[in-house]
């Protein structure tokens, strides 16, 4: 049976759940994914302690839904992430940063013991880079970080409009074929004037689970 791709992030949301243990923070991204998974959180609300959330799209959702929204200053390290993704690779690295909370993302991915990555089939693929590789910069280094970024191989474009939630701008970065993310990440993190790349692969998912026609599938 043909799921449309809302129905697959939904099952992928749904075979995350087991992952929430009673009493634990839990570390909530961004995304249509994560929606759908806050969404199905209703039962959980008593149980957990509360979420720390990547965005503050996801930390109103958390709130109606009734679940206690932290400060990832007062608690300890995270039980358990969960999030979408962009792009992941059979390793589990991951392109993230198309909301544009990926800074944040990659703290809570940092400050996680385990990191669940949930995304329906079509994010899959063998190298990343067919999604541009996003990166927040610090505004007055946008011009700067895009002329290091073409040297890197990459052609990269501003997201008009988009300010991030920390008062940052994102570059889209085109025609990049990954083929080492921890080394281009490790490129990338050291230019002057960039907060974060959306590279995450020196701290890749610790689980992968993919929402298909056929069910879900966990790498
Ligand atoms: C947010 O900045 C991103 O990292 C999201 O995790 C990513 O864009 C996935 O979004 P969807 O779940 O909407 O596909």
């Amino acid at each position: 049976m043909a799921l449309s791709a809302q129905e697959k992030k939904l099952r992928a949301a749904e075979a995350a759940l087991r992952f929430i243990e009673s009493g634990s923070v839990l570390g909530v991204g961004t995304g249509s994914t994560v929606n759908a998974l806050i969404d199905i959180l209703g039962p959980w609300k008593n149980s957990v302690r509360g979420a720390v959330s990547s965005s503050e799209a996801s930390s109103t959702r958390l709130r109606t839904l009734g679940i206690p929204v932290l400060d990832l200053n007062e608690v300890d390290d995270l039980d358990v992430y969960i999030d979408g993704a962009d792009e992941a690779n059979p390793s589990r690295e991951l392109i993230k940063g198309g909301g544009a909370a990926l800074t944040r993302e990659k703290i809570l991915a940092a400050a996680a013991r385990r990191f669940i990555c949930i995304v329906d089939d079509s994010k899959l693929v063998n190298v990343l880079g067919r999604f541009p590789l996003p990166v927040e910069v610090i505004p007055m280094a946008r011009a700067y970080v895009s002329r290091e970024l073409a040297r890197l191989g990459g052609r990269a474009a501003w997201r008009h409009g988009t300010v991030t939630d920390n008062g940052n701008h994102i570059l889209d970065v085109h025609d990049l074929a990954i083929t080492e993310p921890r080394v281009l990440e490790n490129a990338i993190n050291q230019l002057a004037g960039v907060v974060t790349v959306g590279l995450f692969a020196a701290r890749p998912a610790d689980v992968l689970i993919v929402g298909t026609d056929e069910g879900v599938r966990t790498v």
